[in-house]
Parts: C-alpha cells; sequence; structure tokens
C-alpha cells in the first residue's frame, strides 16, 4: 500500500500508482480479448506515453511489437492552434497492421485527429486508440478513444508520462498542479 504523497508537497494526487495498476490491467484485458489469435503493433506517442505503454503492452497477452511517433502543436504557445506537425514519423509500415495509437491524454483532440488521418492513409487492418487520460470536457475535434482509462476535469496534470515544461514525468501518481507552480 502506497501512501499516495508527491514528492512536491504542493502536488494533488489525483491517481495513485495502485488505482493506474489496476486500470491498466483492465484495459490490456479489454485489448487481449478484443485481438484474441492477432498479433497487434502499439504506436506509443512520444513522449507522454511512453511509461503507459511500457505498463499496458507488459500486461497484454498477445503477440505486440512497439513503434513510436513524436508530434508537436504549435502557435502562440496554446495546444488550440489546430496546427501539429510531425517530429519524428513511425519506422515501420502499419500496412494491415492492427495499430493501436497509444496517448497519455486526449485533450482538444487535434493531435489524436492528425493522427488517425495519418495512420488511416497507412490502410491498417484496423487502427484503435488507448488513452489513460480523457479530458473530454475539452474536446474541439470529435475524436473518441476505443480504451479509455479515466475520464477527468479540466485541471492540469502530471506524472506517469506527464510534464509540465519537462519536469515530473517520473513521478509514480498522477497528480494535479496547481496554478502557483505552472509558472515557476
Ligand atoms: C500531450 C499528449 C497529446 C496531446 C493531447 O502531448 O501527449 O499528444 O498533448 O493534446 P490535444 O488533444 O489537445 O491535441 P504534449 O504536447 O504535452 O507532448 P509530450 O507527450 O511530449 O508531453
Amino acid at each position: 500500500m502506497h501512501s499516495g504523497t508527491a514528492v512536491t508537497p504542493q502536488l494533488r494526487v489525483l491517481f495513485t500508482r495502485d488505482q493506474i495498476a489496476r486500470r491498466v490491467t483492465e484495459m490490456a484485458d479489454d485489448i487481449t480479448r478484443d485481438f484474441a489469435g492477432q498479433s497487434i503493433i502499439f504506436v506509443g506517442v512520444l513522449k507522454g506515453a511512453s511509461i503507459f505503454l511500457g505498463d499496458l503492452a507488459r500486461q497484454v497477452k498477445l503477440d505486440a511489437t512497439f513503434d513510436f511517433i513524436s508530434v508537436a502543436s504549435y502557435g502562440a504557445g496554446t495546444k488550440t492552434s489546430g496546427e501539429v506537425r510531425m517530429n519524428k514519423d513511425v519506422d515501420s509500415s502499419m500496412a494491415d497492421k492492427n495499430v493501436i495509437i497509444v496517448e497519455d491524454i486526449l485533450d482538444t483532440g487535434l493531435t489524436m485527429g492528425f493522427l488517425r488521418k495519418l495512420f488511416l492513409a497507412h490502410q491498417p487492418r484496423s487502427l484503435k486508440v488507448a488513452v489513460l487520460l480523457d479530458k473530454a470536457c475539452r474536446r474541439i475535434e470529435p475524436v473518441k478513444a476505443d480504451y479509455v482509462g479515466f475520464v477527468i476535469p479540466d485541471e492540469f496534470v502530471v506524472g506517469y508520462g506527464m510534464d509540465y515544461a519537462e519536469r515530473y514525468r517520473n513521478l509514480p501518481d498522477i497528480c494535479v498542479l496547481p496554478p502557483q507552480l505552472q509558472s515557476a
């Protein structure tokens, strides 16, 4: 049993490592059932999804491979610019593969909208989306994930792969970053 106490005292724990582990196992069980007897490829969206992908993939009992893509949103420092740019493409062909895009968080949906179009152009056998967190109230582009860990309110979350200015990714719990720390 963990205390759930974060390294930085001002951080409020939203989901403990134990809660995350339980939910990730449930998601992995769903994927194992849905793709029984088939191979899949997990495509992680760097960098935030890296820890989630590692935990999810280790619980899935299927023949699986990994690939990674890196994208970034630009424009006036916000994520609502609608402009998504690719920094690193996948290494392998997605043609005729069962592709599962793995994301830490679905926010406006602009990144996932961009990725879905990109991957559908590869003509995969199937294309699914797994997200740990869904800020459904923030959606601009109407995308939906097939596997969702938790639906969360509009709060700035860090930990378990997610950052603020590249910090906090290594926190084992998912925490809310209060506004007073958002300029620190
Ligand atoms: C986060 C997250 C998604 C995107 C979601 O990435 O990993 O890729 O934002 O936002 P959207 O739904 O509004 O498009 P971020 O840009 O923080 O990069 P990171 O994963 O490297 O931290």
